[in-house]
């Protein structure tokens, strides 16, 4: 059986894609069969992110549809073969994401691989309520600001009240905080909030702070997950949120404002 896990957040470009991408490649890198969805419908950033792009042929839709079979719909990762990618439609309704098609896929899945990530669309729309229905684990996407703390604290709300484990009066979604684009330097001059600010307000454990990283968007680019360039901050970081979601005990890092050497402070960065 498989773990099902949600990356969420309500507020949309809080780099949702980015860590599905990124933990769905980090725990197949780990050796667990893993397999990223890509609930955006109409949008299609997963496919591109992981590189992916061209060899898509078959999708999500098509396989509730039953116009395709998951074999023909799953796209095996370039890089490892543990990770597997099924993309989002391109052109269908939002529609066409329904509790009957999205469960039996998922239950299909569960037999196969050991974790399922559902990387979920902006909103509390249909789209996302279908990410995470199904969820076993939730990761909070959230922006150290406060509008994407406040949605993220409506997203907490749906898990509690819209998910099948609250339906059914099962065992709560496990809920973790993911803090993106974080930038030290600007929680000390007050422009952000800081990992403190935001726990406290969301009060759910923290499973990850993921930097602000020029890296991001240069692995974006080159449609290759940022956690492979294991030089990078972002991709360290994202590393240990991987190890922490497999029950390791790792410190935070990248929280605190690098300090600048001595050439660095004379001539700037
Ligand atoms: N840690 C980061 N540092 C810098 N840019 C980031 C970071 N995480 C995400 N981004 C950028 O933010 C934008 C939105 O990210 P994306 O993952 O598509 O968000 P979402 O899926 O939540 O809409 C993208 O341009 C992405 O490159
Ligand atoms: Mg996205």
């Amino acid at each position: 059986m498989a773990q099902i896990i949600v990356v969420t957040s309500g507020k949309g470009g809080v780099g949702k894609t980015t860590s599905s991408a990124a933990i769905a490649t980090g725990l197949a890198l780990k050796g667990h069969k893993t397999v990223v969805i890509d609930f955006d419908i109409g949008l299609r950033n997963l496919d591109l992110i992981m590189g992916c792009e061209r060899r898509v042929v078959y999708d999500f839709v098509n396989v509730i549809n039953g116009e395709a079979n998951l074999n023909q719909a799953l796209i095996k990762d370039k890089r490892c073969d543990k990770l597997f990618v099924l993309p989002a439609s391109q052109t269908r309704d939002k529609d066409a994401l329904t509790k009957e098609g999205v469960g039996k896929v998922l239950e299909d899945l569960s037999k196969d691989f050991d974790y399922i990530l559902c990387d979920s669309p902006a909103g509390i729309e249909t789209g996302a309520m279908m990410a995470l229905y199904f969820a076993d684990t939730a990761i909070v996407t959230t922006n150290p600001e406060v509008s994407s703390v406040r949605d993220s604290d409506r997203i907490l709300g749906m898990l509690q009240s819209r998910s099948r484990r609250a339906e059914q009066s099962l065992e709560p979604v496990k809920e973790y905080l993911l803090l993106t684009r974080y930038a030290p330097t600007r929680v000390k001059t007050g422009e952000m909030l800081s990992v403190e600010d935001v726990q406290e307000i969301l009060a759910i454990p923290l499973l990850g702070v993921i930097p602000e990283s020029q890296s991001v968007l240069k692995a974006s680019n080159s449609g290759v997950p940022v956690i492979v360039d294991q030089q990078s901050d972002a991709g360290q970081a994202y590393a240990d949120a991987v190890a922490r979601l497999l029950g390791e005990d790792v410190p935070l890092r990248f929280v605190a404002e690098e300090k600048k050497g001595l050439l660095k402070r004379i001539f700037g960065s």
